[in-house]
Order: C-alpha cells, then sequence, then structure tokens
C-alpha cells in the first residue's frame, strides 16, 4: 500500500501526470494531500467544529444528498432551523467544491461518475460503541447495505477539518491480493445468476418491488462484495495478522482512495468531511484493476 503526496503546486497536472495518479488509485494507492485543495471558508469552518459550544450538537454522522439537495443525521431537539439550513448551505458548497476539483485532477475519467452523498463525521472516531459489522476501527472494504453499486467503484474524498489533531488509520493490502485471501477458502466465490434469478429480478424492476427492496436491486457482485466487508470485519485473525500500515493525515489534508477495494479502519479523529463518487468501472486508466473485472477472472462469470 502507498500514500503518494501531491503537493498544490503541482497542479494543475498534465494529462500523463493524472493518468499516472488515476493508475495509482486504481492499484489501491492513496492520493494524499497535506494541504487541502478543495478549501472550505473560515466562516463555514468555525461553524462545524463549534456546534458543540453553541449549545447545539451534532450527534451522529451528517449526510448531504446532492441530487435531492437533501440534509439527514441532524439533531432536531438541539438545531434551529437556520442553523440546519447553513449546514445544508456548507455541505452543499462542499460537495460541489470537491465535485469541481476532482472534473479537472481526475481529467482521464471524463466525469463518468454518479455524485453520491457527502457527509459530516464529528464525532471522535476512538471509542466508539457501534455493532461489529458497523465498527470503523476494524479494517474492511465499503459495501453499502441499501444502495448497490452494481460494480460502480467507490471513490471517497475526505478533509481533516480538525485544527489540531491528526485523523489515524490503518489500510491494508489492494484487493487483488486480499480477496485471495478469502475467496474461495473462506466465502464462495460469486456465480452469475441464473434464469430464474434473472426473470425474478425483471418482475421486481418492472413492479417497482426492486426500489423498495435494496437486496432485489443487489448484482452477484455486490453480494459478494457486502460478504466480504462482513468477512473481514468478522474475522479476528485477519484483523490481527494482515500486512498493514499506519497513517496519520494531517489537520487541513486532504485524501482520496477506491474505499470498495482497499481495506482501511479508522482509530481515531474527529470532525471530517467526506464526498463519495461512484465511478464507472470501464473509464478506469487500468479496467482489469476494478474489482468486478477481478472477481469476474476469478468467478468466471459475468456478475453485473
Ligand atoms: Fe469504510
Amino acid at each position: 500500500m502507498a500514500v503518494h503526496s501531491i503537493q498544490l503546486d503541482a497542479l494543475p497536472a498534465s494529462r500523463e501526470q493524472a493518468r499516472v495518479w488515476c493508475a495509482q488509485l486504481e492499484d489501491g494507492g492513496i492520493l494524499y494531500f497535506p494541504q487541502t485543495p478543495a478549501p472550505i471558508p473560515a466562516e463555514d469552518l468555525d461553524f462545524l467544529l463549534n456546534q458543540r459550544q453553541s449549545g447545539g450538537a451534532i450527534h451522529k454522522n451528517i449526510a448531504y444528498k446532492p441530487d435531492r439537495d437533501r440534509l439527514s443525521g441532524w439533531d432536531g431537539k438541539s438545531m434551529s432551523t437556520a442553523e440546519v439550513d447553513r449546514l445544508r448551505d456548507i455541505m452543499r458548497r462542499y460537495s460541489a467544491g470537491v465535485n469541481a476539483f476532482l472534473e479537472e485532477f481526475l481529467a482521464p475519467y471524463q466525469r463518468r461518475w454518479r455524485l453520491d452523498y457527502a457527509s459530516y463525521r464529528p464525532i471522535e472516531e476512538e471509542g466508539r460503541d457501534l455493532p461489529l459489522r458497523r465498527r470503523n476501527d476494524l479494517l474492511h472494504t465499503d459495501a453499502f447495505p441499501t444502495r448497490p453499486t452494481r460494480g460502480a467503484r467507490i471513490l471517497r474524498f475526505f478533509h481533516n477539518i480538525h485544527p489540531t489533531r491528526t485523523r489515524d488509520w490503518v489500510v491494508g493490502e489492494p484487493f487483488r491480493r486480499v480477496v485471495n485471501e478469502f475467496a474461495p477458502a473462506k466465502l464462495a466465490l460469486p456465480r452469475s445468476r441464473t434464469g430464474a434469478g434473472r426473470a425474478a429480478m425483471r418482475v421486481a424492476r418492472v413492479t417497482g418491488l426492486a426500489s423498495l427492496v435494496s437486496q432485489w436491486r443487489r448484482t452477484p457482485y455486490d453480494e459478494f462484495m457486502m460478504q466480504l466487508h462482513n468477512a473481514m470485519k468478522e474475522d479476528a485473525g485477519f484483523q490481527s495478522t494482515c500486512a498493514k500500515v499506519f497513517v496519520e493525515f494531517a489537520p487541513g489534508s486532504s485524501w482520496m482512495v477506491y474505499t470498495e477495494t482497499v481495506p482501511h479502519a479508522v482509530l481515531s479523529g474527529q470532525y471530517a468531511l467526506e464526498q463519495t463518487f461512484l465511478v464507472d468501472p470501464a473509464a478506469m486508466v487500468t479496467p482489469d484493476s476494478a474489482p468486478v473485472a477481478v472477481l469476474e477472472r476469478l468467478a468466471g462469470a459475468r456478475l453485473t
């Protein structure tokens, strides 16, 4: 696992350099900006960091949905309507700012992505009391239980807005290696859907049931990625013995990584912003490295 540090004076980059950065991401690397390339205005930062002091309190992760301009997760008891509106404005600007930056920075992808949710993570990560499958401090690859990506890649762009503290991660080996540890020995390789399975999916789509029951939108690829997420967290041997490195992200820094393939865990840190992109695997500069391609080669079947 490699962390590739990028200084702001290296931007804008040449076409060749942009392709190198994309290839490094696709190879399981982290692109790290010691100084964020998508800065937040000082008054917005103050608002985000001072919620706890002004009587208001953000107890949970806040999610912002750019396609509907909707905010969720805020605490209705302690935040006024004006504060919620202000928070939505800040998240909207953050989301748009990161999207604009990546349109340039990841030019080889030609915007072949869906802008997914943004989040604000105000909670101290160390010592959170969460059920095992929801714990962030165990190495895992990301999979969304209710929102299958159907082969799209999960690219996440983070910003540590804590004024003084680092955000501390552990990162494991890239997907192509880690997947061999689990499949097929501990986890069955995915198989393409049977004719009956495909017919049931069609019925679910036509009747609208697929929009209500996320399981019916999951492809064999999504099923496997969800199982892999759970299997990693539940495997104490893997957690303690797998190859891993510790990474500290400085206050004011940003980083991006394909979190559905790079095993990661958050050990400590507070106040981070994050924007998710669902990237078309066909847009990769190294399409063979996309997890759907790796799994289809291993399984010898189409999985989406
Ligand atoms: Fe994660």
